[in-house]
């Protein structure tokens, strides 16, 4: 086993020997990026600081953020934070799958600071992904992983993205194909008896405060997730949100079967979902912004994206893409 190649970064099958490698990798000490059902992670062990270091190199990023612990399943979650009964509830309708709750940490978590940035809290979330979940079974620690992607681009979606981003800066990638889901887990932090929504996601918002029987508190100045910089998921174009008409020179992002005028006039055009399905926008999102990006085009005209469902997690990250660079 190597870490930290100078010959690149290598590409695992997601078989038993490539899941067995991956494990080996993260035991000591090294980053190994992997598929969940939202976007591909940048997994550290959660343990050791060092290793968690690594990841922010490998990123780029300007300072530490906390970071989400994967675990393989609720029982190993249970086991980090201190779960009131509304995470309870949540973590039994969604788990696993697209959540992740925000808990205090539990005195006997292992969890490194630097994974933590120093908070008293913990992002904990079990993918529903088999080979994720096979990996974090091998490793048997917390795996903090954020989206495996440098610093300021989009979050990738297949290990090409993955590679495109960071190859020679990580140990080795973990081909699991495309993700399903597309855009990453919900966040809701579970801290002081209401639970707050700190990011919109894979879960929509509807079926959370189902689960809850109650509406879901607005992420208040208390508890902010930091990290989330208006301008973090940028492409390279310019994104013009709920354009009903394309100017000449643009591209256009499409949802649904409706034409906006001027369409025959665009550089290029990628529908997310002819039919429409938030579902399928949201796994394709990404994707379409790289490939916007590849095209060379300045502007993108996007259309007009509703806000129920899936689509508060797409409007969410298309405002992102669009903000001002900082
Ligand atoms: O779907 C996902 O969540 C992906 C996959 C790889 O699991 N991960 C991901 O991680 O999106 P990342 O690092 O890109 O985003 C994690 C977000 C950050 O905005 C961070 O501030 C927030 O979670 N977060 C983590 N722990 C937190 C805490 N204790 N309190 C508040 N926010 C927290
Ligand atoms: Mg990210």
């Amino acid at each position: 086993m190597r870490l930290q190649s100078d010959d690149g970064t290598r590409r695992l099958r997601d078989d038993e020997a490539g899941i067995e490698e991956a494990a080996a990798i993260l035991r000591a000490g090294g980053t190994v990026a992997f598929p969940t059902e939202t976007v591909y992670g940048l997994g550290a062990d959660a343990t050791n600081g060092e290793a968690v270091a690594r990841i922010y190199a490998a990123k780029g990023r300007p300072r530490f953020n906390p970071l989400i612990a994967h675990l393989p399943d609720a029982e190993a979650a249970f086991a980090q934070g201190r779960f009131d009964e509304a995470a309870q509830k949540l973590a039994a309708a969604f788990w696993p799958g697209p959540l992740t709750l925000v808990v205090p940490l539990s005195e006997k978590a292992p969890i490194s600071d630097l994974a933590r940035a120093g908070l008293p809290s913990i992002g904990l979330r079990v993918p529903h992904h088999p080979a994720a979940e096979a990996l974090l079974r091998t490793v048997a620690r917390p795996v903090v992983a954020p989206s495996a992607n440098r610093s300021g681009h989009v979050s990738p979606t297949t290990a090409d993205h993955v590679l495109a981003d960071l190859d020679g800066r990580i140990d080795a990638v973990l081909d699991g194909g495309s993700t399903r889901v597309g855009v990453e887990s919900t966040i809701v932090a579970c801290l002081d008896g209401a639970p707050r929504l700190l990011r919109a996601g894979g879960v929509p918002r509807e079926a959370l405060e189902a689960a809850l029987g109650r509406p879901l508190a607005e992420a208040g100045e208390a508890v902010i997730a930091p990290g989330m910089l208006a301008s973090h998921y940028a492409p390279a174009a310019r994104l013009r949100l709920d354009a009903d008409a394309i100017e000449p020179g643009e591209a256009a992002l499409l949802l649904g079967a409706h034409a906006p005028a001027g369409l025959d006039r665009a550089r290029v055009a990628i529908n997310l979902s002819p039919r429409g399905d938030l579902g399928e926008a949201a796994a394709r999102l990404f994707a379409a912004l790289r490939d916007l990006d590849a095209a060379g085009v300045d502007t993108v005209a996007v259309a007009p994206i509703p806000r129920h469902g899936l689509g508060e997690a797409i409007r969410d990250r298309l405002l992102r893409a669009a903000a001002p660079r900082g």
